[in-house]
């Protein structure tokens, strides 16, 4: 049988096509809709998008099998760009806590927090975080992710952030893609109490070097902020690291802006995450540079704080902006990219374009995909989407429902939520 797939009768095809760099300002509201538009994929790979006579009448088109969906909304599949995907338990004690009251910070000083998470996976199998990671990335696809990034960082010595590498890298026989970051900074774990710049040390003089020479990711992230790692040490940490030729990530500015955006653009990070508390200077900074901003409007839900990033003053003054879930127990235990969207347009203001375009493509570009995955372009992956409305505004509007119909990866259904999969 060929594997030729034709997608038509779509009410609305967001492409999103344009231009091959991240969308930044206005042009985060583009989402080169087809109204009447069709799709062709062939062995996994999008080779034609256009206005649907266009694309049916095309001799590979013929026997192609069909997915007609049948007036509703067809879309790429969501880029979460920013997760901690592998680690262990929920936090549900830190949670009640943190509703009688208690801060995030108070809470990890008392043992909960990070720590917390270490200790667990640190006491957890390969195998058994495999599996719990294989769980999550089941949720992802019916929740429409297609792709993601997930981060180390929980391993409180070398074997066990190599191990949690392995096992992202490794989880890639699934049918998500899986990109591994090296959070290398994340928090200081017990064996360095008191000495995060020992700890920095040592992550520079032994895991640095096996984490690159080992091929296990490309991008090396800290977390910078007030209660986390200093500017000075992250600094450090990030010079070996670009030294190693990883490419820099930062958890920047969720709690205080300490000076975690000025070192994100020195090193021309890919990303600058979060960036709850910065200010207009900031803003400014990060608008005129090629350092998407990836905002995580899950954490400040969960967390239940009321200081969102600055969207609206990134976007008109024309930076690039990504939003992402940061899936973590601690801060955001969803990993659903449409809870995100809707965040980001009812409590950062954004417009359900360019909050697609942000989970999207801008996500793709964020952890260096962008080439194969984020729009529905001829030469990317067949990730698309098949959602259950017939106007995009539909799906932030109508809030924490699955409007997932249908998730394609590479051509194949990997979630079908009726049991007939329509092709
Ligand atoms: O992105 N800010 C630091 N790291 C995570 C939280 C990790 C945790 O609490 O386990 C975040 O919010
Ligand atoms: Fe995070």
């Amino acid at each position: 049988m060929n594997n030729r797939l034709l997608v038509r009768g779509a009410r609305q095809m967001l492409t999103l096509r344009g231009p091959a760099f991240p969308r930044r300002g206005a042009q985060l509201r583009d989402l080169s809709i087809l109204e009447n538009g069709a799709m062709l994929i062939e062995d996994g790979v999008i080779t034609h998008v256009g206005p649907a006579r266009r694309v049916e009448n095309l001799a590979a088109a013929r026997n192609a099998r069909e997915l007609d969906a049948s007036g509703r909304v067809v879309m790429p599949g969501f880029v979460d760009s920013h997760t901690h995907l592998i680690h262990g338990p929920a936090r549900l004690d830190d949670y009640e806590a943190r509703l009688q009251g208690r801060s995030y910070a108070e809470i990890a000083k008392a043992g909960g927090g990070i720590r917390f998470t270490m200790r667990a996976v640190g006491g957890t199998s390969a195998k058994r975080l495999t599996a719990q990671a294989r769980g999550h990335l089941g949720t992802m696809a019916r929740y429409g992710t297609t792709t993601l990034e997930a981060k180390s960082g929980y391993g409180a010595d070398d074997a066990t952030e190599l191990r949690l590498l392995r096992i992202a890298k490794a989880l890639n026989d699934a049918p998500l893609t899986i990109v591994p970051t090296f959070l290398g900074a994340h928090s200081t774990p017990p064996a360095f109490d008191g000495d995060p710049d020992g700890y920095i040390h040592h992550q520079i003089q032994s895991l640095l070097p096996c984490v690159a020479s080992a091929g296990l990711t490309r991008f090396a992230d800290a977390y910078c902020d007030s209660g986390a790692f200093t500017v000075a040490q992250v600094r450090r940490y990030l010079s070996a690291a670009t030294g190693h030729g990883l490419q820099a990530k930062i958890h920047a500015s969720q709690f205080a802006e300490i000076g975690a955006v000025a070192l994100a653009l020195e090193f021309e990070a890919v990303s600058a995450d979060h960036l709850e508390a910065i200010g207009a200077a900031q803003v400014e900074a990060l608008a005129r540079s090629n350092t998407i901003a990836t905002l995580l409007p899950g954490s400040v839900f969960h967390l239940g704080l009321s200081r969102y990033a600055p969207a609206r003053g990134l976007i008109d003054a024309g930076a690039a902006v990504a939003i992402a879930t940061d899936f973590n127990p601690g801060t955001s235990p969803s990993c659903s990219m449409q809870m995100a969207i809707s965040l980001a347009c009812a409590q950062m203001r954004m417009t359900p374009a360019e909050a697609i375009v942000a989970a999207t493509i801008n996500g793709a570009h964020a952890i260096g995909l962008a080439g194969e995955c984020g729009s529905l372009e001829a030469a990317k992956y067949g990730d698309f989407l098949v959602l259950n409305v017939s106007d995009y505004r539909e799906m932030p509007y109508s809030f924490g429902l699955n409007h997932v119909a249908l998730t394609v990866k590479r051509g194949e259904v990997i979630y079908c939520e009726k049991d007939d999969p329509l092709i």
